[in-house]
């Protein structure tokens, strides 16, 4: 068994700012059970960023699902408690457990709620529904808290620490977290996908560069905007940079379209280490990829041909939808160094849980 990392993601921000809200929040919030402290990561990557950050929604791409029942529980579970007051110091408040189930998974997510959460539980429900069924089958429970900056961290055993009003782009890269460590060795260390970072020249935005392990998640976020979009990368991005990293994740069957996008999350023979395995009682034979999504009017397509049109997207739109804009191409400036510092001292540390 892996011991607790704690993986931080997905911080709002500006530049000057992010060091110190990182620090302070950080150091904090999870840190108190720390009892060692293990060098594990930290390397940033010598690449440079296709673009400053996420600027795209992907809510109205990824479909909801229908919830079949939400359960308040009597007890917090222990991992929920350990960040509770006055256990913890994520939620001073009073936190409160509740069961959700989808009608595409037999098994529960418990979300544990702070009482000041900045999203509310129908935020929370309608978020964590949109999560893929093939990728949120690997995510454990989910904390939600009240915080003046929007932040999210994921650890090793699966669990999402969501603060402040984490847009669905957060909530996949977390889960993309609880995907990489499902396993019990982390995808994003093996060395087929250090590899293909270092065959390639850019990552998709500045906190990709953070380290392998943030960049394994950004990149699959890519990968599912890709799925949603006829292969094609958000406005801005071009896969050519970054094409050993598209390519490292396309045969992954985690990104199977049809079991990712399905209606169950008993995906037979599909990497091991999911949480939530147990089938639905009723399969919901409508609740297939694409939906009623209008804008993403996605054909059956084998993934294969989704992968190959990730490299080279229609000439037709690539010149015009990317003429507008020039691309942000930058290296890793002081600041990201910087940022990759605190980062890398923070998740040095082992929690024990
Ligand atoms: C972090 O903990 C220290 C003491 O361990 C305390 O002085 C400080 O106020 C805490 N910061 C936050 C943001 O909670
Ligand atoms: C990454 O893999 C190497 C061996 O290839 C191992 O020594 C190291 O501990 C691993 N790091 C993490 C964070 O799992
Ligand atoms: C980063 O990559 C550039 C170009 O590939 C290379 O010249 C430079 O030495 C690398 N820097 C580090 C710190 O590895
Ligand atoms: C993203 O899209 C959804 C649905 O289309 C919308 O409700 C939400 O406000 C959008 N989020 C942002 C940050 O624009
Ligand atoms: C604090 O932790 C203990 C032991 O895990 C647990 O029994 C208790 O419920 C927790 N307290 C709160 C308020 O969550
Ligand atoms: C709540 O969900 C958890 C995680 O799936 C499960 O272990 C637990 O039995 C559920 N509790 C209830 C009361 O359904
Ligand atoms: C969360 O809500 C509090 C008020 O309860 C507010 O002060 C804070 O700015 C909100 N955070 C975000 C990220 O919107
Ligand atoms: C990286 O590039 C080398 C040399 O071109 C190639 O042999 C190798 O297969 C590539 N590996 C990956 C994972 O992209
Ligand atoms: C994707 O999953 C479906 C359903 O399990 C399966 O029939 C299909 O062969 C898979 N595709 C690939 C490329 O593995
Ligand atoms: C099946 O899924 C679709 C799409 O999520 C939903 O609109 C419909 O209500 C679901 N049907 C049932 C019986 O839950």
């Amino acid at each position: 068994m892996l011991d607790n990392f704690l993986f931080l993601a997905y911080f709002i921000f500006s530049a000057p700012s992010l060091p110190v809200d990182a620090t302070l929040i950080y150091a904090n919030t999870s840190l108190e059970d720390v009892q060692n402290a293990v060098v594990v990561t930290g390397a940033a990557l010598n690449l440079t960023a296709q673009e400053e950050k996420f600027d795209f929604n992907l809510t109205a791409n990824m479909p909801a699902s229908t919830t079949t029942s939400v359960t308040t529980l009597e007890a917090l579970p222990e991992n929920c408690g350990a960040y509770n007051v006055p256990n913890g110091s994520e939620c001073a408040e009073g936190m409160t457990a509740t069961n959700v189930t989808f009608d595409d998974c037999g098994d529960p997510w418990t979300v544990c709620r702070c009482s000041n959460a900045n999203m509310t539980m129908d935020t929370v429900v309608d978020r964590l529904g949109r999560v893929p069924v093939g990728l949120r089958r690997y995510v454990a429970t989910i904390v939600v808290l009240g915080d003046t900056s929007t932040h999210a961290y994921t650890l090793t055993n699966g669990d999402i620490h969501l603060f402040g009003d984490s847009a669905i782009e957060t909530w996949l890269h977390e889960s993309m977290h609880s995907f990489d460590f499902a396993s019990g060795t982390s995808v994003s260390n093996s060395s087929q996908w250090l590899e293909s970072i270092g065959n390639d020249s850019c990552a998709p935005d500045d906190y990709s560069l953070t380290n392998a392990v943030e960049d394994f998640a950004q990149v699959g976020v890519m990968k599912l905007y890709s799925l949603a979009h006829y292969g094609e990368l958000p406005y801005g991005w071009e896969p050519e940079c970054m094409k050993n990293q598209l390519a490292y994740m396309d045969p992954l069957p985690l990104f199977n379209r049809t079991t990712l996008f399905g209606n169950t999350c008993d995906i037979l023979g599909v990497f091991s280490g999911a949480r939530k395995t147990q089938a639905p009682l009723y399969l919901n034979t409508s609740a297939v990829f694409p939906l009623s999504v209008s804008d993403s009017p996605y054909t059956d397509t084998d993934p294969k041909t989704t992968a190959s049109s990730v490299s080279s997207p229609p000439a037709a739109t690539a010149g015009s939808v990317n003429a507008g804009r020039s691309l942000h191409r930058k290296s890793l400036t002081e600041a990201t160094v910087m940022v990759s510092i605190i980062i890398a001292a923070v998740i040095s540390r082992v929690i024990h849980t």
